[in-house]
């Protein structure tokens, strides 16, 4: 929890002050059209699924666990030696993620526990050599390519479980001072070469990998940052293993044109589009379904389905992407609470992935109604109402009047009049703008979680 605060403390920083100079750097010159085509798909999409399941899912109690019990490598042992998960079906996972409408997985291939669910040729420390036996990867790679959605890789920076990584103030033997003393004999080129032998792995053996999380960098006194990575040149590696690979903004790369590709705040909703020098740019949110990424059995804080598409919904109208977490348990499948949120996004994804994919932030004409978040499709001229709270009988919607065509519920297509608004507009009793359009929805809100208006725009 600590280090969450850290993230963000970190990444609400003026730019200027993350790095030491302004001088302009550059990993690749990719002009801005360039970088918008290239991240078309991704900006369409939308919503995708993140994927934390590891060793620490065993203990079921975050994937922090190593560090937050200050857990040697030795003590964290036991989960490697009890990790099978037998109920590991990857199909269903893909089929869960395709029917709640997500479009891109990201799954972590090595996290902080230095755990890699793939079959690397550069450590013991992985899935093949648990009793499960087997590369956990590739399966699910397969089985998420074949339900059409598109693969993202999480890649640690971090890594516990290397015998050169330093001890630092996020290592599990952080207060350990005997631990801290060794440091002096690790040598981080020996993890550094290690670092990139896997990303050349990962970029080369799962074919056309869409999307890289790399997480995350803490630079400053007891912390680690782009010299300790060599984030330049590993991305560099990445640019050239897979040009089309759309990378996340976590290696202390802020500064460099081609060091990211969209911001990534995780765990509260940025309250606009997020920018950067006043530009607004891409970003996708990572979110979890409770206070945890990886499984965590006693963990209660869910949040409810209408939270998590209101999350979604949100997201989309601020121009982002929403990435939300499940975190599988130990015996790798979903638990209840994760398969009933999945269940209840995907009903109402059914219904209304049209005010979702393709859509972003509504022209500012048009004012956002009380109760409601406004999302557009450029491309189709429609804006979408999304209604949170159902109002009473009239929708006003200021701003447009005179500019719609036609309006209907999305989830059933049935037609939402809004004739003699010119009538209502006159009566002030009502405190209408001049420029409002009422709409005239049904008194009972329709049996859906966040009902949805579609107007065609003239
Ligand atoms: C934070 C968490 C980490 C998680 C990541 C996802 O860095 O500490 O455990 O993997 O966020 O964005």
């Amino acid at each position: 929890m600590i280090r969450h605060f850290a993230y963000f403390a970190l990444s609400l920083l003026p730019l200027a002050a993350q790095t030491t100079q302004a001088e302009a750097k550059t990993i690749w010159d990719e002009t801005s059209e360039e970088k918008e085509q290239r991240l078309e798909w991704f900006t369409d999409a939308r919503f995708g699924l993140f994927i934390h399941w590891g060793l620490y899912s065993l203990a079921g109690r975050h994937e922090w666990v190593m560090k937050n019990e200050s857990m040697s490598v030795d003590d964290y042992r036991k989960y490697f030696e009890h990790f099978d998960p037998d109920l590991y079906d990857p199909k269903e996972w893909a089929r869960a993620a395709k029917e709640a409408g997500m479009k891109y997985v990201v799954i972590t291939a090595k996290h902080h526990d230095g755990f890699c669910l793939f079959d690397s040729a550069y450590t013991d420390y992985k899935s093949t050599q648990t009793p499960y036996g087997k590369d956990l990867l590739k399966p699910m790679v397969e089985a998420f390519r074949a339900e059409g959605i598109r693969i993202g890789i999480y890649y640690s920076l971090i890594d516990w479980h290397h015998p050169e990584f330093t001890v630092d103030k996020f290592h599990p033997m952080s207060e350990n001072e005997a631990e801290r003393a060794k440091n002096s004999e690790r040598d981080m080129s020996v993890y550094r070469e290690y670092m990139r032998n896997q990303v050349r792995e990962l970029l080369s053996n799962y074919g056309e990998i869409d999307v890289l999380f790399l997480d995350f960098s803490y630079p400053g006194e007891d912390g680690k940052g782009r010299e300790d990575w060599d984030s330049v040149g590993l991305m560099q590696l990445v640019r050239e293993l897979q040009p089309q690979c759309i990378v996340n903004d976590r290696a202390d790369l802020l500064d460099y044109a081609g060091g990211w590709d969209y911001r990534s705040p995780e765990q509260i909703k940025p309250r606009e589009w997020v920018t950067m020098d006043g530009k607004k740019v891409p970003w996708g949110t990572v979110q979890t379904f409770s206070g945890s990424w990886g499984y965590y059995r006693d963990e209660h804080t869910w949040k409810s389905t209408k939270q998590l598409l209101g999350m979604l919904i949100d997201t989309v109208s601020k121009g982002g992407n929403l990435i939300l977490n499940v975190g599988p348990t130990g015996r790798g499948n979903f638990d209840a609470r994760a398969n009933d949120r999945f269940s209840g996004i995907g009903k109402w994804m059914q219904v209304n992935g049209r005010a979702i994919y393709g859509c972003t932030q509504a022209p500012e004409a048009f004012k956002t109604p009380e109760n409601c978040i406004l999302t557009y499709n450029p491309e189709l001229n429609r804006i979408y109402v999304h209604v949170l709270d159902w109002p009473m009988g009239k929708l006003w919607l200021d701003g447009f009047a005179g500019k719609v065509a036609y309006a209907q519920l999305l989830h059933d297509g049935s037609e939402v009049q809004f004739k003699g608004w010119e009538e209502w507009q006159q009566d002030s009793a009502y405190g209408n703008a001049a420029n409002t359009l009422p709409l005239d929805l049904p008194i009972m809100q329709p049996d859906v979680e966040i009902p949805v208006i579609e107007l065609f725009l003239k």
